[in-house]
C-alpha cells in the first residue's frame, strides 16, 4: 500500500477524495490537511459532509494536519484540492520535499514539463515526470484538467481518427463546480449565469495540450482550435455540454466510432467499465440526474449525435472532473512504477 494524503480535504473536491480513498485497494489514506482554520481539529467535527454517500466513520477522528510537507512526513503521494492561488507554491514545496503530487488545481497545468493527463486519452504524457526528475528532485507534479475540459476531451477521444480543425462548445455547468461557498443560492436558483471566470480559456488551451503529441521533452499542441462559451446552471452535480466538431464524414461513421471505442488503458481500480457511454437510441439523454453516477461517477455520457457533427456530453464534475480524475492519474503513475 502507498501512504497518501489529501490537501484541501474539507472542500467540495477534498470530500470526494476522502470518499474515493477511504477503502482504496492500493492507497492508504493517512493524512488529511486543510487551512490553519481547520488544522488540529478532528475531521468529523470540522467537515460539513455534503455528499449523498454516508460519511466514512473511520475517518471521523483523524486530526486535520497543517498544509506543509513537515506535518505530512509519512506520505509518498498527496492529492491536491487546494485553491489555485495556494496550490501554486504549496504543490512545489511538496514536490521539492520528494513527494508526488496529483493536482486538481489549475496553477501548474500548462507548464511545459508538467503532465496534464486523462489516462484514457494521453497516458504517454506521464513521460514528462522524467523531465521533472532530470532537474534533480524525486518528487513531481501531475495534473488533471479543468472539470469541463475533461468531459470534452474524453468525448472527443473516440473521434481522433477523423480530420477536424474547429471544435465549438457551450457548457451548462453545475453549482458544485464553484466549490461549497462558490455561488450564492439567491444568485443561481431560477437563473443561468453566462460567465465562469477563466473557464473558457481553460477549455480552449488545456484540451490542445491533452490531445497533443509528446515529442521528446515537450508536448506539441493538437492542431485544432476550441471556442467555448461557459454557463452556470442550477444543477448540483454534473456538467453538460453541447459540442460541434467540423468533421466532414457522415454521422454513421461517427456513431460506429463511439460504439467501437476502446480507451488507451484498462485495468485501473477507479477506471469505469465504460469510459464513454454512448446513447444510441434515447433522444433525451444524457441528463445530469439520470446519468452522472454512471460508472460510479467516472463515465462520460454522450448522446444526441446529429449531422453537423453535433452531440451532447455530460459527466460528474467533482468525480470524473476532479477527485476521480486525480485518483485515476495516481493509479496510472503507480502502475507505471513512478513511485
Ligand atoms: N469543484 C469542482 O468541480 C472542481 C473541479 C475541478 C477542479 N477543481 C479545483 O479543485 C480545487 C478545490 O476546489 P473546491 O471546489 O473543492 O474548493 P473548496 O470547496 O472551496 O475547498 C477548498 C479547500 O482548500 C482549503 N484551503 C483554503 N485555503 C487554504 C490555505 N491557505 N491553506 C491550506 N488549505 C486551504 C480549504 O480548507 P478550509 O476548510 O480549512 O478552509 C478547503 O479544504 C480548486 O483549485 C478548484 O479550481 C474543482
Amino acid at each position: 500500500m502507498i501512504n497518501v494524503g489529501v490537501l484541501g480535504a474539507t472542500g467540495a473536491v477534498g470530500q470526494r477524495f476522502v470518499e474515493l480513498l477511504a477503502d482504496h485497494p492500493w492507497f492508504n489514506l493517512v493524512t488529511l490537511a486543510a487551512s490553519d482554520r481547520s488544522a488540529g481539529k478532528p475531521y468529523g467535527k470540522i467537515v460539513n459532509w455534503r455528499l449523498d454517500t454516508p460519511f466514512p466513520d473511520k475517518i471521523a477522528k483523524v486530526k486535520i494536519a497543517a498544509t506543509s510537507p513537515k506535518s505530512m512526513k509519512d506520505v509518498d503521494l498527496v492529492f491536491s484540492a487546494l485553491p489555485a492561488e495556494i496550490a501554486i507554491d504549496v504543490e512545489q514545496e511538496f514536490a521539492d520535499a520528494g513527494i508526488a503530487v496529483c493536482s486538481n488545481a489549475s496553477s501548474h497545468r500548462m507548464e511545459p514539463d508538467i503532465p496534464l493527463v486523462v489516462p484514457e486519452v494521453n497516458p504517454d504524457h506521464l513521460g514528462l515526470i522524467d523531465v521533472q526528475r532530470d532537474k534533480g528532485r524525486d518528487g513531481f507534479i501531475v495534473t488533471n484538467p479543468n472539470c469541463s475540459t475533461i468531459m470534452m476531451v474524453t468525448a472527443l477521444a473516440p473521434l481522433r481518427k477523423f480530420k477536424f480543425n474547429d471544435v465549438r462548445v457551450a457548457t451548462m455547468q453545475a453549482i458544485s463546480g464553484a466549490g461549497f461557498a462558490g455561488v450564492a443560492a439567491m444568485a443561481i436558483y431560477d437563473n443561468v449565469i453566462p460567465y465562469i471566470g477563466k473557464e473558457e480559456e481553460k477549455m480552449e488551451t488545456e484540451s490542445l495540450k491533452i490531445m497533443g503529441t509528446l515529442k521528446g521533452n515537450r508536448v506539441v499542441d493538437a492542431p485544432f482550435t476550441v471556442s467555448a462559451s461557459c454557463h452556470r446552471v442550477p444543477v448540483i452535480d454534473g456538467h453538460t455540454m453541447a459540442i460541434w466538431v467540423d468533421i466532414k464524414d457522415p454521422v454513421s461513421k461517427i456513431r460506429n466510432a463511439y460504439l467501437d471505442y476502446k480507451p488507451l488503458i484498462k485495468g485501473l481500480p477507479t477506471q469505469p467499465a465504460e469510459s464513454v457511454h454512448f446513447f444510441d437510441n434515447e433522444p433525451d439523454r444524457p441528463q445530469p440526474r439520470l446519468d452522472r453516477m454512471r460508472g460510479k461517477g467516472m463515465t462520460v455520457s454522450v448522446g444526441r449525435l446529429r449531422e453537423g457533427i453535433r452531440f451532447v456530453a455530460m459527466g460528474h464534475n467533482t468525480i470524473r472532473g476532479a477527485a476521480g480524475a486525480s485518483v485515476l492519474n495516481a493509479e496510472l503513475i503507480t502502475k507505471k512504477k513512478y513511485l
